[in-house]
């Protein structure tokens, strides 16, 4: 199907695929049946067609390393508006094109225009270009695309490719050829210079693309990776003047999704002004990130943990995020949202949702989204005595004197902003009644570490007890998934000690991604930008999973504003705010990553 077409386009540059290529500019009649070269939906089916199953997905996937591909051609189509100054077919428009090779639009080999609206800013430099080239370089892309870079700075295409080839990397392997496959893929990058409120802009961004497009079915994307504000007018300039006719036109959009409930659903409306809601695509990297992706598998393809994913053997889940330098740099961000809406009601609220979910109907993006959502609506109102807030502090250690956040010149003094921040959760449903989800996140810790640790209960009249004096909770299990750095799954069990005697020792089964797999595992961005241009929509937040989440932390953020709750400050550089201890002890629970066998 089209979908396995996009998502691994080394089938479509095999041979057999170039001879099909060669019928298609001949208008050959075995195209109809073949599978190789279908384009990818046009904007009408592709809004009714399901997602893909995550049965195919998963096949679909392997690029280059495991499918053997051959690397994306570098003939005609990767300069297509040469053919366009040599006239022939290529001059045409998409349907003059496909009417003069006597195709529909369902027929015709499709290509895919790929606009990075605010690419001379940090995020388009430091992760989508990057993310780009490494799909490039994994022949993960389709075989006919085209990447524009659009904003408001003046640059050319040369000073473009500047700026990109400065953080691309051969990230995978440092096989061969990387330097050759850098200078292929900045050849398809190009850069238009527009305001983004201007039709007008981006009419001729759109005569721009059409050139590359070359008369191919076009299908459009643009990577909204520019200061939210501005995304409604985007979003109406885009759909205006810059869509495809025939093809699909999605948009992904950068979070964040407003403050509040209210600003949200004001930011959602007015982009469903001109987009459909799944020509929208939330991106939330954390769910790109391979082992929140992984969790799916480990509960529900692993007998020996579903049966335990409950109140039943579950004492508590942690969801830890930490991050060991401060908002440098992003301080003037930083001070509107907060660790909260930061990290806490997005990232983590993402994870505990996929975590906490009831087992969905099949692996498709809308069972998925739906147990997600109910999960999100089942949690209990937050309260503030259950939230602890830090703020960091400037400390000096071995002579290095580390900045508070106050110090930052964008922060405004005397900010109340909190860069830490603590909170218990809880799911009123039958599987989670009374098991608190402890989250904590926080900037300029001791540690850079995001992780989900799973507490198991105590082992009811253990034989052992007295092996493990009084501290029971040193004897439980602990699921540990380690989603950065260092990628691992590890289980905490007690073992005995080789020996006569009987001495009890607590000891990991460790599965380290490092030591398992010699594949380097890929930046989120690039899993979920291939998604968009497939079309699959699981890894991206639907609109009512957004409204819930803000319907759980708007009156809580409100209230610590309103009340003006002042931080408490923690040194850069230590384990935070000591209230996030008392919070945990009233639940009786110690925070994981704190233990002694832990600390580093
Ligand atoms: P930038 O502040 O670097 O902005 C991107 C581009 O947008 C700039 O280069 C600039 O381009 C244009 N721009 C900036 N401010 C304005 C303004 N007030 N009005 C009009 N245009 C403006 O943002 P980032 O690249 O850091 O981030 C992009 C998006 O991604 C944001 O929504 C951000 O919150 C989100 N994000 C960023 C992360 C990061 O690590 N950087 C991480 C996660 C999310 P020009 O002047 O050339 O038009
Ligand atoms: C972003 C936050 O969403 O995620 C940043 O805005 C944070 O504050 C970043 O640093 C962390 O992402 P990662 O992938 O580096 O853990």
């Amino acid at each position: 199907m089209a979908l396995s077409a996009a998502k691994c386009p080394s089938s479509s540059s095999s041979a057999a695929a170039a001879a099909a290529a060669a019928r298609l500019s001949l208008g050959h009649p075995s195209l109809r049946s073949s599978t190789l070269l279908r384009p990818f939906p046009n904007s009408a089916r592709a809004r009714r067609l399901p997602s893909r199953s995550f049965k195919n997905w998963n096949l679909s996937v392997v690029c280059k390393q495991e499918a053997g591909a051959v690397p994306v051609s570098s003939s005609a189509e990767e300069t297509p508006s040469k053919n366009v100054e040599n006239g022939g077919l290529f001059g045409l428009s998409s349907e003059e094109y496909g009417h003069a090779i006597g195709l529909d639009a369902s027929e015709r080999e499709s290509t895919v225009s790929i606009t990075v609206v605010g690419a001379s800013g940090d995020l388009a430099k430091k992760k989508i270009f990057p993310a780009l080239f490494a799909l490039y370089y994994e022949d993960c892309l389709p075989k006919h695309f085209t990447i524009f870079g659009y904003a408001r700075s003046k640059m050319t295409d040369a000073e473009l490719r500047t700026m990109v080839s400065k953080t691309l990397t051969c990230r995978i392997d440092k096989r061969e050829n990387c330097s050759e496959k850098m200078e292929q893929f900045l050849k398809r990058c190009f850069y238009h210079s527009g305001q983004y409120d201007s039709e007008e802009n981006f009419a001729e961004l759109d005569k721009k693309l059409k050139e590359h497009e070359g008369g191919r079915l076009p299908n459009r994307l643009f990577y909204l990776s520019i200061p939210p504000n501005i995304f409604i007018d985007v979003a109406k300039s885009a759909s205006r003047s810059g869509s495809s006719k025939d093809g699909w036109t999605r948009v992904i959009v950068e979070k964040p999704f407003g403050q509040d409930s209210q600003s949200s659903a004001a930011l959602t409306r007015g982009l469903k002004q001109y987009l459909e809601e799944d020509q929208i695509f939330r991106i939330d990297h954390y769910l790109g990130k391979e082992l929140v992706e992984n969790l799916s598998i480990l509960r529900f393809s692993n007998l020996v943990f579903e049966p335990l994913w409950s109140r039943q053997y579950i004492r508590n889940v942690q969801l830890i995020f930490s991050e060991d330098f401060g908002t440098e740099g992003r301080g003037g961000y930083f001070d509107n949202y907060g660790i909260i809406r930061d990290i806490m009601q997005n990232h983590l609220l993402q994870i505990l949702a996929l975590f906490a979910m009831e087992t969905p109907v099949s692996m498709d993006a809308e069972d998925i989204r739906n147990e997600k959502v109910k999960v999100l609506r089942s949690m209990k109102p937050l309260q503030l005595e259950d939230v602890v807030i830090g703020q960091y502090k400037s400390h000096t250690k071995g002579g290095v004197t580390y900045p508070g956040y106050t110090d930052d010149k964008t922060v405004p003094k005397g900010s109340l902003t909190p860069t830490f921040a603590a909170a218990a959760l809880f799911i009123d449903n039958a599987r989670w009644d009374g098991v608190p989800f402890l989250m904590k996140a926080g900037k300029a810790l001791h540690t850079r570490r995001t992780e989900i640790r799973v507490q198991f209960r105590h082992v009811p009249g253990n034989l052992y007890k007295r092996s493990f004096g009084t501290d029971l909770d040193r004897a439980t299990n602990e699921l540990v998934i380690r989603v950065q750095p260092n990628e691992a799954i590890y289980l905490k069990i007690n073992n005995k000690i080789p020996g006569l005697g009987m001495r009890l020792d607590r000891s990991n089964l460790n599965l380290l991604y490092a030591s398992r797999y010699s594949k380097e595992i890929p930046d989120a961005y690039e899993r979920l930008l291939l998604d968009a241009i497939e079309g699959e929509r699981r890894l991206f937040i639907r609109s009512d999973e957004l409204d819930a989440a803000w319907e759980l932390f708007t009156p809580l953020l409100k209230e610590l504003e309103e009340r003006k709750i002042a931080p408490e400050l923690y040194p850069y550089g230590s384990r935070g705010p000591v209230g996030a201890h008392y919070l945990a002890a009233n639940y009786n629970v110690r925070w994981g990553d704190l233990s002694a066998s832990e600390t580093t």
